[in-house]
């Protein structure tokens, strides 16, 4: 059991309750978010996020796509409204992000709610016993723990990967995307790694593919 659950990754965040509300244009489309507090980056679209999402490869055929630790679910629902033929799968572990996430796609998405996932819970630990597996990976990944559960997490990527699906994710240059990288082409040393762009201190990578 946490012993301190003011943090973004807690499964319950013991932060006052305050709702807010972001308007951000991503890839020429204006969204509407609802945040609050004890969740991600709640105050303002992280520049991470928005790096990611403007420079993220999105398959527009119909597949079968994750945003894993979704938060507000911001990376999630660009992929539904840019590929609208394919199903979305939101994980995350913190539930007042799961409660945003949830807001948000009916904000968005209205007429596309069939096709959206939304799961509670740690990672991959949700879809266990459904059998399913990704065309794309997508992730901005929690660091401010340190850098050890995420390059974990990256072993069972491949797990969770169709043929010619793609692990896609974004590093701030300062926390370590060179050392990432190093990692990735230590530990694959027969996978494709990119890096899609580098762009205000912030790396997106492309893997796997
Ligand atoms: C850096 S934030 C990114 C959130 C969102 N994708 C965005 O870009 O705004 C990482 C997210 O991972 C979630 N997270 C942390 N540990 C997790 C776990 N074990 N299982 C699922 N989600 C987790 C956090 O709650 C947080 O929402």
């Amino acid at each position: 059991m946490e012993k301190n659950n003011n943090h973004y990754y807690s499964k319950f965040p013991d932060a006052n309750v305050k709702i807010h509300t972001i308007s951000e244009s991503l890839r020429r489309h204006l969204y509407i978010f609802k945040t609050i507090t004890g969740v991600f980056s709640f105050n303002k679209l992280d520049l991470g996020t928005k790096v990611f999402i403007e420079n993220m490869y999105i398959p527009i055929e119909s597949k079968v796509l994750l945003d894993l630790g979704c938060g507000y679910g911001s990376i999630g629902i660009v992929l539904s409204y840019e590929s609208p033929q394919s199903s979305v799968y939101l994980i995350d572990i913190n539930k007042r992000a799961i409660w945003c996430t949830r807001e948000n796609v009916r904000l968005n998405l209205q007429k596309r709610k069939k096709s959206i996932h939304i799961l509670s819970g740690n990672y991959f630990k949700p879809l266990k016993n459904k059998n399913l597996k990704f065309d794309g990976i997508f992730m901005n990944p929690p660091l401010r723990q340190g850098r050890k559960e995420f390059l974990k997490l990256m072993l069972e990527i491949p797990g969770y990967l169709n043929t010619n699906g793609s692990f896609q994710f974004v590093i701030k240059k300062k926390m370590g995307a060179d050392y990432v990288l190093k990692y990735f082409k230590d530990t694959f040393p027969d996978e494709n790694i990119e890096i899609l762009c580098k762009r205000s201190g912030y790396w997106v990578f492309k893997c796997f593919h």
